[in-house]
């Protein structure tokens, strides 16, 4: 589901307590990937699907130049609130993940949580040329996504889907899978995969 009006609605009807996603503090495995130095936080990042605006905040608190990319205006106004509180400077866009709106080799480092599992099939070639795209030589994807011990759905992956999609493009670092306990109170199963930018063959 990659539908505006579906989108904004979630964030027009329901408080960001009940939003399953929205823990109401920074990803767990973001702040220890930072913690432990395996994202270097210097130059700009992307924070694509940024919803509510928690992670972009931490990126922001974090020494990056940030900017957050969400399809719904209601949450990029929820973030833009969050930041103002927070005192960081965040550039936030209401756009689509698709046809992304920056120059090649725009970032350091693209942030994703939960945005690439929402991706249609169709697009999902597009959507990793994209990131691929606005990533410099070298700069780091974070990917997490829903996994299959969720249950069957098409847009629950295994290990192997991670890898079969991704590594034509990027070189994969971890791929780790965990159980996350959910804003919604419910226990996820979920991948995050580190990978760097690959070279395109000429
Ligand atoms: C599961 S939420 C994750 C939000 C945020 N990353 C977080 O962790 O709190 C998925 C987000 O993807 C956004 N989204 C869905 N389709 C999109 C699209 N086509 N382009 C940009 N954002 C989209 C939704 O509005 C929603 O905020």
């Amino acid at each position: 589901m990659s539908d505006y009006t579906e989108w904004d609605e979630y964030y027009r009807q329901y408080p960001l307590e009940e939003l399953g996603w929205e823990l109401g503090k920074p990803r767990p495995i973001l702040v220890e990937y930072m913690e432990k130095g395996l994202i270097i936080p210097r130059g700009k990042a992307l924070d694509i699907c940024c919803g509510a605006g928690t992670n972009t905040v931490y990126l922001a608190q974090n020494s990056f130049d940030v900017t957050g990319l969400d399809i719904s205006r209601t949450a990029i106004e929820i973030a833009k609130k969050k930041a103002h509180q927070a005192k960081v400077d965040i550039n936030f866009l209401a756009e689509s993940f698709i046809d992304l709106p920056f120059n090649d080799e725009a970032f350091d480092f693209v942030f994703d949580m939960g945005c690439f599992h929402h991706v249609e099939v169709e697009e999902r070639f597009k959507f990793i040329a994209g990131v691929h795209r606005v990533l410099k030589e070298g700069g780091v994807y974070m990917l997490t996504c829903f996994s299959y011990k969720n249950g069957h759905s098409w847009n629950h992956f295994t290990k192997q889907q991670i890898i079969d999609l991704f590594s034509g493009a990027f070189e994969l670092g971890e791929v780790r899978h965990y159980s996350s306990l959910e804003g919604d109170g419910v226990i996820r199963f979920f991948y995050t995969a580190l990978m760097k930018k690959k070279p395109l063959p000429k």
